[in-house]
């Protein structure tokens, strides 16, 4: 039996195929490449000493998904794939609603034809939209996001579920990531942003590297120990490990389970920044600038949900997620391009 991964040579999805690879599993990947590059499955390929099977197209694409349903011996479904810009998300709506909400639905009517019915979804905190009382856990009603992108998370997640209640046998994992960062510990893969940056940690590493000037901090006045934004930083290689935990639990009940993956600690810009000039031994010069449109002034994650059912608990501190990162950086200063 193989796995599906959709968006696997995207940032999450290529640390994901490399673990799923290591745990010798067969992996097929869909990915239309929109964002990401096949350099990323390469270096897979080279570091785990295995390969993949790579099929370019999209998730939309519902003659494509049959034909891959009938060609694959499918058993599990990651699907990652989508459009994750909030700025482009207010510029395009119909685009990000069609990407991901629509290109979702396609997915799960190819699976239901299949009989392929174990996925996990990858959702995010942003569903959780404005959360008065720190951390947040599971069982607080989703929220009201701030953007289209947002939007069509919260969307899927209610597809996903009105799915289950009406069809038993399916198995769903709704994950929601905090602000994952980091990259692979061999310095080979990692976060290779397209345009300029829109997360932080991208954001200051090109600036330590000298890709970019300065880093524009967006606020410096919000009701935190510092004034700026607060979030839970995770490092995506123990996202990744939180999905092969996810997948064991779905394999053992069917149903739907939802579960934050965070580390339970929030960290600051200023908190960030500082992790960063340690870790890479450079200054990261930064400005305050107002608050960005749609910022909340503090996110973290309440895990323990996920460290009962799964088993799961991220391990990796700040410290290693700086210093994968910069090692990612150093290694590949114009990303895979370099
Ligand atoms: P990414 O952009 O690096 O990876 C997404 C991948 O999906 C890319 O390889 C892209 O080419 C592919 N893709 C997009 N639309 C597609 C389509 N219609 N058909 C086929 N392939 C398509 O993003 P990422 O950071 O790896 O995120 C993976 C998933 O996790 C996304 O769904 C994202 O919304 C979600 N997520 C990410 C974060 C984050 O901060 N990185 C936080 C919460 C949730
Ligand atoms: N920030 C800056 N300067 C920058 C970039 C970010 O000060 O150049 C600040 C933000 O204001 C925020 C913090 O750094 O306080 C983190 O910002 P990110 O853009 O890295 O992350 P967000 O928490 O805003 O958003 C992320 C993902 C979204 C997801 C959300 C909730 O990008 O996709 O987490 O899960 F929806």
């Amino acid at each position: 039996m193989s796995i599906l991964v959709t968006g696997g040579a995207g940032y999450i999805g290529s640390h994901m195929v490399l673990s799923l690879l290591e745990h010798d599993h067969d992996v097929v990947v869909l990915d239309s490449l929109v964002n990401s590059s096949l350099e990323a499955l390469r270096r897979v390929e080279s570091i785990t000493g295995k390969s993949l099977r790579f099929i370019e197209g999209d998730i939309r694409d519902r003659e494509l998904l049959d034909r891959l349903f009938a060609e694959h011996n499918i058993s599990d479904v990651l699907h990652f794939a989508g459009l994750k810009a909030v700025g482009k998300s207010v510029e395009q709506p119909l685009h990000y609603f069609d990407n991901n909400v629509s290109g979702t639905l396609a997915l799960c009517q190819a699976m239901e034809a299949a009989g392929v019915r174990r996925l996990v979804f990858s959702s995010s905190a942003t569903v959780y939209g404005e959360v008065g009382t720190m951390p947040i856990h599971e069982g607080l009603p989703t929220g009201t996001p701030t953007n289209p992108y947002g939007r069509s998370k919260l969307m899927v997640e209610e597809v996903l579920k009105d799915l289950v209640k009406s069809d038993s046998r399916w198995s769903i994992a709704l994950l929601r990531y905090f602000n994952p960062v980091g990259a692979h510990e061999s310095g080979l893969i990692g976060e290779d942003p397209n345009d300029i940056p829109n997360n932080l940690v991208p954001f200051i590493s090109q600036v330590a590297i000298g890709r970019r000037e300065v880093l524009s901090v967006y606020g410096n006045d919000y009701p935190t120990p510092d004034g700026t934004g607060v979030r839970d930083y995770i490092h995506v290689s123990d996202l990744v490990d939180g999905h092969l935990c996810a997948m064991q639990a779905i394999a053992r009940q069917p149903g739907i389970g939802i579960w934050n993956l965070g580390t339970g600690q929030g960290y600051s810009v200023l908190n960030m920044i500082q992790a960063f000039e340690e870790a890479s031994g450079r200054d990261v010069p930064y400005n305050i600038a107002l608050r960005r449109d749609g910022d909340i002034p503090e996110c973290w994650a309440d895990p323990s949900k996920a460290e009962r059912e799964l088993g799961w608990k991220a391990k990796r501190n700040l410290d290693a997620m700086m210093h994968d990162t910069w090692r990612w950086q150093v290694n590949n200063p114009e990303g895979y391009r370099s």
